[in-house]
This record gives structure tokens, C-alpha cells and sequence, in this order.
């Protein structure tokens, strides 16, 4: 009896401990808002499909793929996540290209406006949560005006590393979870590189990595969050992928991230990336062991890069202590199968989704494997049929090789080693060499034994 209660008492206090607080924020990101969505001058915000103008004319409306987000659809999503509040959400990700590419030859002043309305429709929706913004290739830089919008949100000494190079820390004062927002477009490829820009991507890296060892010494656990992440842009056949096999990030850039983030992976607790239009996941492993992992949302606008999806929202349960992410609902907008009404629905819960024990990298490594071995056509289907958010299933559009393309975009995150793979499939096999002949010498005495 007495060591009953004992132990009763110790698991009571554990649970205490161990306080296993559960919360909620979301992540949204690729709004690509178009002011000119709908008025006459709309078509300046949507494809031009050669031929097929009447048709993008009858059908861009509100929810027209080949047209980035009107601000009905943008006021839609946020009905939508008011509705869906959890009485625990914490905060939300908002990763960045707030307006549309149409805009980029448009004034600063009228950008500013656009992103000013965004952000009154977000802080609308949550008005008493923080939202965490990181800077896309698509948005104004960093600047006062900018930064004024934004201080409902951010703390002082963010907003002073934020105007200055649109990077930041939030340090959580009832939790050990920090969330580090970088501004990939300082390390990204394109664009003009001016000799301050420069200056500022050095900055950026010597911040990271100071904000990350001052973690570890805190005992801290950090989210990454940013635009663009590190890794490869995935491509359908496996010519262009060989031949393409580059990010969003300068190879150097890429590179070092990588090298980061393996030396800290003990302290991140998980990355959350946009920029895509595409719901896929990214893993780093180091000496072959899968230590961090990366998820990427898909896009709020259904104008894709280079290929078309729904729009998506995703809202993360997570441990709000230690940041430990539990899962997530992924919930989209079918753009079409609706008549007139935005109805927004869930889409899929990941864990469930793959059937996945937990969210760690060694979980979604298995995954990878699944995805990679196209025999298991139920998972490969689902994770075809997710990644442009239902918009594309039909998995007989995708083959062995084509499986392959996937697997190395989602586990060679360095440029190099995912080229190497997508042209030679045999090594890719190879460097699991040791589990697959287990496997077979496994295979070969279940025969012997059968027979
Ligand atoms: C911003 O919102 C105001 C007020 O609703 C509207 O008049 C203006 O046209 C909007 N501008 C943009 C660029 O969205
Ligand atoms: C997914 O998770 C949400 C939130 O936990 C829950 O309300 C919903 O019922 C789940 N949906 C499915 C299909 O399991
Ligand atoms: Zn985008």
C-alpha cells in the first residue's frame, strides 16, 4: 500500500516536472498579396498563359492558380485561423514574400501599404500574440517604416539587429525555447550584391553562432526560422535536377549553414522554412546519423513556383517548454472544388499522416526511406499527393527515378552530394550499403528457414 502511494506520488511529480505544457502557434508563410487581384489591372498579378487569356480572365477571381492571393483570400485565412484559435496559441511564424513578384517594379510607398495591410489583417486576427516575421525575396527591405509596423511584435533589442539587417532573437521568459529568425536574402544567390549587403551576410553569420553557443550554455532549445532554408529545390525529372541541383542559397552559404547547424543540432529543436509553394521536409545528417530536421510549409497564395498548389495554413502543437514539436494540422483551401465560399479544412495531421512515432529526424529518416522505396506506393502517394497541398496525386506521373529526384531533394541538403545522387541512384544505396544487407542476408535465412 505505502509503496503504491509512493510511487504514485513520485509519478505525480514527475508529471509535474516533466510538465509536458502543451501549445500551439502557427506557421504561414508565401501570402504573395496582390492589390491588383481583381480590378482591371489584375491580370498584372496572374500568369499570362499565352492563348489562354479569356480563360484566366473568366476564372481569376479569388481563387485562380495562376493569380497570387487577392486580399479576400488573405482575409478568408485569417477568419479561418481566428476560428481555429486554440486557447493555447503561443505565437505565429510568418516566413515571408508578403506581396506578390508583380509588385516588385511598384513604388516603396505602395509596397509599404501592401504590407501595412497585411499586417493589420494579422494583427487583427491575433491580438494578443506575438507574430515572428522573416524577410522573403519579395519584400521591402529592412527599414524604419518596416520596423514601426512591426513593433507590436518584437521586442527592443530585436528590433534593433532587425532594422539594421532583418534578423533577430525572442528569448521566451516562461519557457526555454529561444526562436531565431534569419534573413535568408542576405545569403541568398540572386540579385545585386552591394559591398554593405556583404557586410551584413558576415554580420549575420558570426550573430548566429554566437546566439547559438550562448543557448547551449543557457540550456536553451532554438527554433530556426526563415525564408529560405538550406537545401535543394526539388525538380521532377532527373536530368534537370543533376543539372539545376541548386537552392535558394549561394553554395557557400548553403555550405556553412549546413556545417552550423550540424555543430548545434543538439540545441536546435527544429526548423521551419517557406519559400518553396511546397509541403516537404528536409533532413541533415552528420557521419551518416540523421541529427536535425527541417519542415517546410507550403504557400498561402496558390500560385506556384513553377508548378501550381492549394492554398495551405499549418498550425504546430508543440511542448511549449522545452519546444519539443508533437505535431502538426496541416489545413488547406481547395481552390478547384469551391463555389463562391472560401471553406477552408483540414488537410492531414502529419503523425498520422505517415503513421510516425514522433517529430525527430530519425523518424522522418524512415519516412525518407519510405518515400525513397516506391514499392511503398501508399506513402509515396501521400507524399506526392501533399506536397503541392492536393493538387497534383496522380502518382503514375511519377516513377522509380522520379521517386529518386524526391528522396535526394529531401535527404542531400548540400548542393554537391544531392547532384551525386540524383546521377548515380546505385550510390545512394550504397552509402546504406550496411542496414540493406542485413536486410538481405535477413530476407535470404527467413527463405532458408520457410523452405
Ligand atoms: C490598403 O487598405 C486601404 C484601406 O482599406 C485601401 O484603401 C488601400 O487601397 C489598400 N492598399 C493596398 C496596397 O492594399
Ligand atoms: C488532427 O488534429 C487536430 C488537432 O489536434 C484534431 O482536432 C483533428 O481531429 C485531427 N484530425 C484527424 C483527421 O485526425
Ligand atoms: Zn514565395
Amino acid at each position: 500500500m505505502k509503496s503504491s502511494n509512493f510511487i504514485l506520488c513520485i509519478s505525480l511529480i514527475w508529471l509535474n516536472l516533466t510538465d509536458a505544457k502543451i501549445g500551439y502557434f502557427w506557421h504561414i508563410t508565401d501570402l504573395h498579396y496582390d492589390p491588383f487581384h481583381n480590378s482591371p489591372e489584375f491580370h498584372r498579378g496572374c500568369r499570362h498563359n499565352r492563348g489562354n487569356s479569356e480563360h484566366s480572365h473568366r476564372n481569376g477571381r479569388h481563387r485562380d492558380h495562376t493569380c497570387d492571393s487577392s486580399y479576400s483570400l488573405i482575409q478568408s485565412a485569417a477568419a479561418f485561423m481566428a476560428e481555429r484559435h486554440p486557447d493555447t496559441l503561443e505565437f505565429v511564424l510568418w516566413t515571408g514574400d508578403i506581396l506578390s513578384s508583380t509588385m516588385e517594379h511598384t513604388s516603396e510607398e505602395f509596397q509599404l501599404e501592401a504590407v501595412r495591410n497585411v499586417t493589420d489583417v494579422l494583427s487583427r486576427t491575433f491580438s494578443s500574440q506575438f507574430v515572428f516575421p522573416a524577410l522573403g525575396h519579395n519584400d521591402p527591405s529592412p527599414s524604419r517604416r518596416l520596423m514601426d509596423m512591426w513593433m507590436q511584435w518584437l521586442p527592443s533589442d530585436a528590433l534593433q539587429t532587425f532594422e539594421e539587417s532583418g534578423f533577430y532573437t525572442i528569448e521566451q521568459s516562461h519557457s526555454k525555447l529561444r526562436i531565431v529568425v534569419l534573413n535568408s536574402v542576405l545569403w541568398s544567390g540572386g540579385g545585386f550584391r552591394s559591398e554593405k549587403s556583404t557586410h551584413k551576410a558576415k554580420a549575420q553569420w558570426e550573430w548566429l553562432e554566437q546566439v547559438l553557443s550562448k543557448a547551449r550554455r543557457k540550456n536553451e532549445m532554438v527554433y530556426l526560422v526563415a525564408h529560405a532554408g538550406p537545401g535543394v529545390e526539388e525538380r521532377t525529372t532527373a536530368t534537370t535536377a543533376a543539372a539545376v541541383g541548386g537552392g535558394e542559397l549561394t553554395p557557400t552559404a548553403n555550405s556553412r549553414l549546413l556545417h552550423v547547424i550540424r555543430a548545434f543540432s543538439d540545441v536546435i529543436a527544429g526548423q521551419f522554412y517557406g519559400h518553396r509553394h511546397a509541403d516537404t521536409f528536409r533532413l541533415i545528417y552528420n557521419e551518416g546519423r540523421p541529427v536535425s530536421w527541417a519542415l517546410l510549409a507550403p504557400s498561402v497564395t496558390p500560385r506556384g513556383a513553377g508548378s501550381i498548389s492549394n492554398p495551405g495554413l499549418r498550425l504546430y502543437k508543440f511542448e511549449s517548454i522545452t519546444g519539443k514539436v508533437l505535431d502538426y494540422t496541416q489545413y488547406y483551401l481547395d481552390v478547384t472544388n469551391s463555389r463562391g465560399e472560401f471553406h477552408w479544412t483540414v488537410e492531414y495531421n502529419l503523425t498520422q499522416y505517415y503513421g510516425l512515432r514522433d517529430v525527430s529526424a530519425v523518424s522522418l529518416d524512415a519516412l525518407a526511406e519510405k518515400i525513397r522505396n516506391h514499392q511503398d506506393r501508399g506513402i509515396f502517394a501521400k507524399y506526392l499527393s501533399s506536397l503541392r497541398v492536393r493538387m497534383t496525386s496522380d502518382i503514375s506521373d511519377c516513377d522509380a527515378a522520379c521517386a529518386h529526384v524526391h528522396f535526394c531533394a529531401i535527404t542531400r541538403a548540400d548542393y554537391h552530394e544531392f547532384r551525386s545522387c540524383v546521377r548515380n541512384p546505385a550510390s545512394a544505396l550504397a552509402s546504406r550499403a550496411p542496414h540493406n544487407s542485413a536486410a538481405i542476408l535477413l530476407y535470404a535465412i527467413l527463405i532458408l528457414i520457410s523452405s
